[in-house]
C-alpha cells in the first residue's frame, strides 16, 4: 500500500468539488448522509454542505431532527456525493463533532432572513398537525422579530464529519470502474485501489 500526505485527499476532493460547481445544474453541494442509532439501525438523507477543509466536513441542521439524535448518541456517520454530471462519486466516513457556537452564528446570519425565521418555526423531524399549523408559526415568528437581527436557534447549528476514509470513484466503460481509498493513518492516509 501507498502512502499519501495528509492534504492529498482534501485537494482531491476539492478538484472534483469546483469540477461539480461548473457541471450540476443545481446543489452540487449536495451528498446523502448516513446515520444510525447506537445499535446500528442506519436511516439516510441529503443536506448540502456548508464548509470543509482538512479538519472536516461541515453542514447545518436541527440537533432536535431525527439525524441530529442519531448523531448526539452514536457520533459516526457516513456522507456520499454522487454527480451525475461527472459520473463520479465520493464516498467519505467518520467521526463527527458539533461546530462551535461562534461558528454556528456566523454561518445563521448569512443566510436568508426567511430561512432563520424557518430555523425557528420548524421542529424538523416531529410530526405535524397540518400547514396552517406551520404558517401560524411563521408568521408569529416573523412578528416577534419584526425589526432588527435574528438570533440563531439554540439548537440550530451544524456538525463536522472528520473523514477516516474517503474513497473516490470514477465510472469507466463496461463498468471496469476505478476506485481509489484513502484510509487515515496517524498525521497522512494509506492509500489502496479497490477492485470496482
Ligand atoms: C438537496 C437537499 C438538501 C437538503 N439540505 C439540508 C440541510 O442542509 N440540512 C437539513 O437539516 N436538511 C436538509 N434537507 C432536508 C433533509 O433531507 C431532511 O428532510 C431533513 O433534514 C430531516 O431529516 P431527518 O428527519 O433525517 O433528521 C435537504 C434536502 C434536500 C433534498
Amino acid at each position: 500500500m501507498k502512502t499519501a500526505e495528509n492534504h492529498i485527499p482534501f485537494d482531491r476532493f476539492g478538484n472534483w468539488f469546483e469540477k461539480a460547481e461548473k457541471s450540476e445544474p443545481d446543489d452540487h453541494n449536495a451528498f446523502a448522509l448516513a446515520t444510525a442509532t447506537p445499535d446500528g439501525c442506519p436511516s439516510v438523507r441529503m443536506v448540502l454542505l456548508k464548509d470543509w477543509g482538512q479538519d472536516g466536513f461541515v453542514f447545518y441542521t436541527n440537533y432536535d431532527s431525527r439525524k441530529g439524535g442519531e448523531l448526539e448518541s452514536n457520533a459516526h456517520a457516513a456522507m456520499l456525493f454522487h454527480w451525475k454530471s461527472l459520473r463520479r462519486q465520493i464516498r467519505i466516513e467518520g467521526s463527527v463533532e458539533k461546530v462551535t457556537g461562534v461558528e454556528a452564528d456566523a454561518y445563521f446570519s448569512t443566510r436568508p432572513r426567511d430561512s432563520q425565521i424557518g430555523a425557528w418555526a420548524s421542529q424538523q423531524s416531529r410530526p405535524m398537525e397540518g400547514r396552517l399549523t406551520f404558517e401560524a408559526a411563521i408568521a408569529k415568528i416573523a412578528a416577534k422579530y419584526a425589526v432588527g437581527k435574528i438570533p440563531r436557534p439554540p439548537r440550530w447549528s451544524g456538525f463536522r464529519i472528520k473523514p477516516q476514509v474517503m474513497e473516490f470513484w470514477t465510472n469507466k466503460k463496461f463498468r471496469l470502474h476505478e476506485r481509489e481509498q484513502f484510509i487515515r493513518d496517524g498525521s497522512g492516509w494509506t492509500v489502496r485501489m479497490l477492485y470496482p
